[in-house]
């Protein structure tokens, strides 16, 4: 069976790699000629873990990158992995990308092809691809169209796509079913669960999925505001509601909040679709979810302003830029968000990330950027720890502790040895913990 992956991005990337290691022959599509080109040389675009090497052993043998349209004439299945961005002038997700790769693939589809769309689209969007594509190809000519919604985590995308924890297949054609058991059928063999469903409720899958995740964080969060003016700590509450087994422990890290690509983007384009269909109401509470979140940034910008008295020429640090650790990803990240609202405030900000510094500098080119956390830190007023990658932990509050002016950690992830803070004469702030 040959496969194309339209769209090479965090997740066509991979999931090309990913089907050329399940033994298929696969092209992927791209409009960005840079990173065709480093695809075709082994080299992911961006950092993931694990993924170099997969993309390396395929490379040239199962598996090419081209951005010629072209070249998925021979394919049997197409998946469509390109980017649903929110709009620039609205919450909405805008299909811009979606809609022109449909168009771009229509004249090159072979008669009983399976299109198969993974991107996180607006509710009632595959059946009007459904009947855009059959409206521009021939009669003799038969594509149904399936909506296969992808759940990799950035950091863990080889993973996530190699051995998922459920597939979701959404299906209104006779074929479609069987082809998408065929493509994953390791998956399958290896006992994960397949969701048959229609195409709206695949779709909904994705988006209902990250709406809880985003509601689970911002929960915590909201606690944690709590915890802040009660003296709890959030921390232990976590610990505490998560061994409930309906609750669980895992998604309720009360901190900086959650960013990336996906989920505040996601749950604005639903709660904006779910409008358009006239049931914004029952969605109003993503409103407040997402409000819960973004407050946590402005928080941070403001115990920072508390401690120091004011931000005007204050020298800050900031631990980490990227959304999460494991990621070059600054899309939406609070860590990158807090250092520019520091910057623009007036204090002078030096942030490191061991991966994400790139792509920050060219979100953010007027923050300074330091060559190592030693290296930001030094000489500072205040140290934010934003991005919880491990070399952070293993700082050594008594080592750094002689470079800064002044010892005050913010720790934003609530993660950071506490006591040894302490002990070391730091002033240590939690986000709803004491
Ligand atoms: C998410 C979904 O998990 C994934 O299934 C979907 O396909 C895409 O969106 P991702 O964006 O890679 O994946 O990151 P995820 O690991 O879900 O984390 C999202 C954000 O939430 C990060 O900013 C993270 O720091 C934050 N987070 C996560 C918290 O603040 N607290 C937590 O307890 C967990």
């Amino acid at each position: 069976m040959r496969i194309s992956v339209i769209g090479t991005g965090y997740l066509g990337a991979v999931h090309a790699a990913g089907m050329a290691e399940l033994g298929f022959d696969v092209v992927g599509v791209d409009i960005d000629a840079a990173k065709v080109e480093s695809l075709n040389q082994g080299r992911m675009p961006f950092y993931e873990p694990n993924s170099d090497p997969l993309l390396d052993k395929h490379v040239g043998k199962g598996l090419r990158f081209t951005t010629d349209m072209a070249e998925i004439a021979d394919a049997d299945v197409h998946f469509v992995c390109v980017g649903t961005p929110q709009r620039k002038n609205s919450l909405a997700a805008d299909m811009a990308f979606v809609n022109s790769s449909i168009d771009a693939m229509i004249p090159f589809l072979k008669d009983g092809s399976l299109v198969v769309g993974k991107s996180t689209v607006p509710v009632g969007t595959a059946e009007k691809l459904a009947e855009r594509i059959e409206v521009a190809t021939p009669e003799s000519v038969s594509v149904e169209l399936a909506w296969n919604p992808e759940f990799l985590r950035e950091g863990f995308a080889v993973q996530d796509t190699l051995h998922p924890d459920r597939l979701v297949f959404g299906v209104n054609g006779d074929n479609a079913e069987g082809i998408l058991r065929e493509v994953y059928a390791r998956a399958i063999g290896d006992d994960t669960p397949v969701v048959v469903t229609d195409l709206p409720t695949a779709e909904l899958v994705k988006v209902a999925a990250n709406s809880f995740l985003a509601t689970k964080i911002s929960f915590i969060n909201a606690m944690a505001e709590i915890c802040d003016v009660t003296g709890a700590d959030v921390t232990a509450l976590a610990d505490a509601i998560g061994h409930d087994e309906r609750i669980g422990r895992k998604f309720l890290n009360a901190g900086v909040g959650f960013g990336g690509g996906c989920l505040p983007k996601d749950i604005r384009a639903f709660s904006a679709r779910a409008s358009e269909l006239g049931a914004g109401q029952s969605l109003a509470f993503l409103n407040e979810v997402d409000a819960i979140n973004l407050r946590r940034r402005e928080q941070v910008v403001n115990l920072v302003r508390e401690h120091l008295g004011t931000l005007h020429g204050r020298r800050v640090a900031v631990l980490g830029a990227a959304f999460k650790p494991d990621s070059d990803d600054v899309r939406d990240s609070p860590a990158l968000s807090i250092a520019g609202q520091l910057h623009l405030a007036g204090a002078q900000v030096s942030v490191y990330d061991p991966k994400a510094m790139p792509n920050a500098a060219r979100i953010f080119p007027t923050l300074n950027y330091a060559d190592s956390a030693t290296e930001a830190i030094a000489d500072a007023e205040a140290v934010l720890h934003l991005t919880e990658w491990p070399e952070f932990r293993e700082l050594d509050p008594a080592v750094i502790g002689a470079d800064v002016a002044n010892k005050l950690m913010i720790d934003g992830r609530n993660l950071l040895d506490r006591d040894a803070y302490r002990q070391a004469g730091w002033t240590y702030v939690g986000l709803g913990r004491p």
